[in-house]
């Protein structure tokens, strides 16, 4: 009789354990789950080689002739792009012939690429002005903050570039870039940066025109790609949808894709 209790006592003690086992093993495969989930995912970032080869020779002890560029720093403006990006666009515009920028505020980008292009180079930059914000399209899904923003900094109509030398390689448009008709310049532009209304929608319609006007061998670059942004949801996006060969420039916001 002995004998029976101490083998049911070991089964149910057998059966408890394994009934603790099998909750563990849950607990823990929920938990591989939820931060599965949670993983954000993020555009691979790229050797600045692969962006173009001006880039390459940066790992030689040469590595300075083809990045020198004329400059001005970002200071404590907060809207305009860091100083590693500015030099990103500067270096590129040394041999890009036709320029798109989407987003002039007040021009520093617009100036420095044109003063770090050849003679030769044409840049056309579209802006928001102060008296067109009535034509601003907001959409569905659009982030409110950056719609806020976006009409926040339609402010200037005047630009750093003006009354330099390089003004003449500009051409300025003014209107909202939903409205811009980019039938004229199908295949044209070597480089286009879009840095317009960073709302999902406005980022979205910006890219389906550059993707349209980039030439082959071409360089599309984005700004503002940041965690939780419009950017980055949009490109996120369009990685996975279209494929294409998206990739972030390291110490920046910017994206980057070649054609
Ligand atoms: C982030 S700032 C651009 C900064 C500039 N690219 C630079 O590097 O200094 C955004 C610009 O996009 C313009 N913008 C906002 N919404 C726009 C729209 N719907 N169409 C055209 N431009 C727009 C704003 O007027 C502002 O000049």
């Amino acid at each position: 009789m002995e004998k029976i209790f101490y083998i049911l006592l070991i089964f149910l003690l057998l059966l408890s354990n394994l009934y603790t086992l099998n909750k563990y093993m849950k607990y823990k495969l929920r938990i591989k789950i939820i931060r599965k989930n949670k993983q954000i995912y993020k555009l691979p970032k790229c050797n600045f080689s692969e962006i173009d080869d001006i880039f390459a020779e940066m790992h030689t002890p040469l590595h300075i002739s083809s990045s020198i560029i004329s400059f001005i720093g970002k200071g404590d403006e907060m809207v305009e792009i860091c100083d590693t990006s500015s030099w990103v666009l500067s270096v590129l515009s040394k041999k890009s012939f036709n320029i798109f920028e989407f987003g002039t505020y007040r021009g520093k980008t617009t100036y420095l690429m044109a003063k770090n292009s050849s003679k030769d180079t044409k840049i056309i930059t579209i802006t928001l002005p102060k008296n067109q914000i009535d034509t601003y399209k907001f959409e569905e899904g659009d982030n409110p903050k950056e719609t806020e923003n976006a009409i926040n900094e339609s402010l200037y109509e005047s630009f750093s570039y003006i009354s330099n030398l390089e003004e003449k390689k500009i051409e300025q448009i003014y209107q909202d870039s939903k409205l811009f008709d980019e039938s004229k310049y199908l295949d044209y532009f070597d480089l286009v940066f879009i840095d317009g209304s960073h709302t999902y929608s406005y980022v979205s319609s910006d890219t389906e025109k550059s993707l349209k006007m980039i030439k082959k061998g071409g360089i599309i670059i984005w700004n503002n790609y940041i965690e939780d942004s419009d950017v980055f949801k949009y490109l996120n996006h369009i990685k996975k949808e279209k494929n294409i060969n998206l990739k972030q420039i390291p110490n920046t916001a910017l994206v980057f894709y070649k054609h």
